[in-house]
């Protein structure tokens, strides 16, 4: 018996993925048991890479969901409240689920989970978080039976093309990105990309798995990369680091509050992640007993994505393979008539309920880059040192290479702080006269 998939949406991922679907020759023998049942499509008149019979194609997305003969439903249409209701509507109707769906399952994970277990379905979202790198599926399987410490990833291909090329053409940030933009790297809107959205999302949804916990969205500390300059970018550089927008999931000891946030980062030349360019993501995790591990690869694009969605779609037809099996043969032993047995798989479910407790980013404890355009005049270096021992902030460097106008300009890297305390000694610091003003302030990893 085939299983039969309704996919919701043919843009570029559903494309992608029903194009790998039905190019079977060489791939895993289970594609053999798939069946393109139906196609949700905004206009049937549209010209297609792959063309359906009529019958297949439709524009009424619920039909879909709700069909009988459906076994999963694949969501790859993207969007928020419409995503949301079908996907529901899908679980209520016994459907697995399969989605590339990050925006809804990191704010609407808490129901769809829910839902899903009351159901006795799987929901899958190997695509939601770095594109064609498998994460999800290592975590919850690969890698469970060690505690994380830290996930710490590039997840933001957009955002890390344009920071490689800030770094690599010493340009700035509106350049970079107007080109991007030219060139289809970025949306026409790059709002999600830029100010750290999408990474936002990503993060919830990896630090929610490897912490078995739930995470409020709202927690979620964000910061884009807008105001990045090539100025500090060509500082970092000369200090030993790169500029990167890192999403990190973090606890700095077991059983304390865990650390989600999205920024600029200064990441030292030596780390893993510091040499990852372009559009690729990467993720490293640190665990134990493993230490660390990295997985790298493509964060986006058709194929990429496609290959994430199919993974999940050979998983779910390879459990429900397994589970008609067994439900025949306890039947036929039984004498029973045949009923769909709830014999979900817990490393492929989600299991947690709690909501994991966040660090406010006041008590984050982190490393600091700050720049200052001060006026050149003797004392300025030893009144800013005051302030920052004041609020028992400790300098690693502080130098003073370059002048803007008649202004001077004086970049520090501190020792790991409290960000509140960091943030006390830069109000006070904002009261000297000599200060003209803090254009940067970046984290160090
Ligand atoms: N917009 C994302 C990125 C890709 O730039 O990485 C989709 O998650």
């Amino acid at each position: 018996m085939g299983v039969k998939l309704g996919i919701l949406g043919l843009g570029t991922v559903g494309t992608g993925t029903v194009q790998l679907l039905l190019d079977k020759d060489g791939r895993d023998p289970l594609l053999q048991e798939i069946e393109i049942y139906r196609v949700g499509v905004r206009s049937l008149d549209k010209p297609r890479a792959v063309e359906f019979p009529l019958e297949v194609l439709t524009t009424d997305l619920e039909s879909i969901v709700t069909d009988p003969a459906v076994d999963i439903v694949v969501e790859v249409m993207g969007g928020v409240d419409k995503a949301r209701d079908l996907i529901k509507k899908a679980i209520l109707a016994g459907k697995h689920i399969v989605t590339a769906n990050k925006a809804v399952i990191a704010r609407y994970g808490d129901e769809i989970f829910t839902l899903a277990q009351q159901v006795g379905v799987y929901v899958m979202l190997e695509a939601a978080v770095g594109g064609g790198i498998p994460i999800i599926q290592p975590l919850k399987q690969s890698l469970s039976v060690n505690r994380i410490h830290a996930v710490t990833g590039i997840v933001n291909g957009t955002t890390n093309y344009i920071l490689t090329r800030m770094q690599t053409e010493g340009s700035s940030f509106d350049d970079v990105l107007a080109d991007a933009q030219n060139l289809g790297y970025a949306e026409a809107d790059p709002t999600t990309d830029v100010d750290g959205l999408d990474a936002a999302d990503k993060i919830a949804i990896l630090a929610s798995i490897a912490n078995d916990c739930r995470i409020n969205l709202e927690d979620v500390y964000c910061e884009g990369i807008r105001q990045v300059s090539k100025t500090d970018i060509a500082y970092a550089e000369k200090l030993g680091f790169v500029i990167k927008l890192l999403a990190i999931a973090k606890r700095s000891a077991p059983n304390v509050p865990l650390s989600v946030r999205v920024h600029p980062t200064l990441v030292p030349k030596t780390h893993p992640l510091a040499s990852i360019s372009g559009v690729n993501n990467a993720i490293l995790i640190e665990g134990d007993p493993i230490g660390q591990v990295m997985f790298f690869g493509p964060g986006a694009g058709a194929g990429a994505t496609a290959s994430a969605v199919s993974s999940d779609i050979l998983n779910l037809v390879a459990a429900l393979k397994t589970e008609r099996a067994s439900n025949q043969e306890f039947h036929q032993f039984k004498n029973e008539p045949q009923s769909q047995a709830n014999l979900q798989n817990p490393l492929l479910t989600c299991r947690h309920k709690d909501y994991c407790q966040i660090v406010p980013v006041a008590e984050l404890v982190t490393r600091f880059y700050a720049r200052f355009l001060t006026k050149d005049q003797p004392g300025v270096i030893g009144k800013l040192g005051t302030c920052f021992g004041n609020h028992g902030v400790s300098l690693e460097s502080v130098v003073q290479t370059g002048f803007q106008g008649e202004l001077a300009e004086i970049v520090v890297v501190t020792h790991d702080v409290r960000e509140g305390d960091f943030r006390s000694a830069l109000t006070e610091i904002n009261t000297l006269e000599a200060i003209d003003s803090i254009p940067s302030l970046l984290r160090v990893l």
